[in-house]
């Protein structure tokens, strides 16, 4: 069944309801946004989290933002926008669907302008609900796209939640074994428990055993060893950038997977929609990439783990080099062998 991770309720003067994932596995609550700055705390605080997830309570939150602006002009309407964007744009900074959304909203308004402030709002909502109800299509077809790369017997090692909580529904990385599933494969998930925030045995887990798909939990240092003992035939992960030359950015530890999978001979495939992209940036040195507060690593289990004032680093993502891709799974099809030339084919393939 779907998750509802993130859902608009009501008219432009309803509100964002969403699953407070920091809870889960062991509470499933909903969290109600109502301001602009609930929704921005909720995405700063991983509440909501996965890419194509916050660039949905992006695209929502601009609504909670601009629908008290009171003006009638067009020009400062247009101006505050801007702020809010900026400001939303603020609370994460690596996952490139949050400023893709963002960006969408603001194109809708300056399209709009002839027409009056009260209207532009009114399809800015409609926009939100759009971006939410497209990535729902997105993943089913980056489900069925990714499918036939997993066979009947696969043991698959995945990392982080690219699952239905990170998305509208049906995930990236998951719509592929949920796909793989439905088609009548049998496969076994390694989910690595993704330290230092755990969405993998949290999250990942909790998502395929509800789905009814195998999986077995494993600390993030022992993947290399469950590869060697060949229980491992894929490996399959989300992103939350990729840069022209297919360089993809995700959670922090994806690029050492991808390193363990090359050493053991064992394919690495990143599922994405097209919106995580970011053409602009070259390669993956230009990513930016988040640092999050010290206690994750230092107070991660409810206690603390580390002698006080030690130096903590604390990126939340890593790059992992498109050489290192076997293949990146979009909805418009597949990318082999991930390159500048075969990734301009692609995405310039099907907006031509
Ligand atoms: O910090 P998070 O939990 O937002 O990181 C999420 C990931 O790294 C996911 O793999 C990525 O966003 C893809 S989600 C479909």
């Amino acid at each position: 069944m779907p998750l509802p991770t993130i859902e608009w309720e009501g008219d432009i003067k309803g509100r964002i309801r969403l699953i407070d994932q920091t809870l889960l596995p062991n509470e499933l609550k909903f969290v109600y946004c109502e301001d602009i700055k609930s929704i921005w705390h909720a995405i700063k605080t991983l509440m909501v989290r996965g890419a194509p997830a916050i660039g949905i309570a992006g695209a929502m939150g601009v609504i909670l933002g601009i629908r008290d602006i009171h003006t009638k002009d067009m020009d400062t309407f247009l101006k505050e926008l801007r702020q809010v964007v900026t400001y939303l744009g603020s609370s994460r900074p690596t996952a490139v669907n949050l400023f893709w959304g963002l960006t969408r909203m603001e194109r809708i308004a300056q399209e709009n302008k002839k027409r009056s402030v009260h209207e532009i709002k009114e399809a800015l909502l409609q926009e939100a609900l759009k971006i939410q109800n497209e990535d729902k299509i997105i993943c089913r077809q980056i489900g069925e796209n990714g499918a036939g790369f997993i066979k009947d017997g696969n043991g698959i090692l995945t990392h982080c939640n690219a699952g239905g909580l990170a998305t509208a529904d049906y995930g990236t990385a998951l719509a592929v074994l949920f796909r793989a599933k439905e088609q009548g494969k049998r496969i076994h998930v390694y989910a690595d428990e993704t330290r230092p925030l755990l969405q993998g045995s949290r999250l990942t887990a909790w998502e395929l055993m509800h789905a009814g798909i195998a999986v077995t939990l494993i600390c993030d240092n022992m993947a290399a060893h469950v590869m060697k003992q060949g229980k491992v035939h894929g490996v399959i992960v989300g992103a939350d950038r990729i840069a022209a030359n297919g360089d993809t950015a995700n959670k922090i530890g994806t690029y050492g997977v991808s390193i363990l999978a090359k050493e053991h001979g064992i394919p690495f495939y990143v599922a994405a929609p097209v919106s995580t992209f970011d053409l602009s940036i070259k390669s993956g040195n230009d990513i930016p990439i988040e640092e999050r507060s010290p206690e994750e690593i230092t107070n991660g289990f409810g206690r603390r783990t580390a002698p006080e004032g030690v130096a903590v680093f604390n990126p939340a993502f890593d790059v992992t080099p498109a050489k290192n891709i076997t293949a990146i799974i979009t909805e418009k099809g597949v990318i082999h062998k991930p390159s500048h030339e075969s990734i301009q084919y692609l995405l310039g393939k099907h907006t031509s």
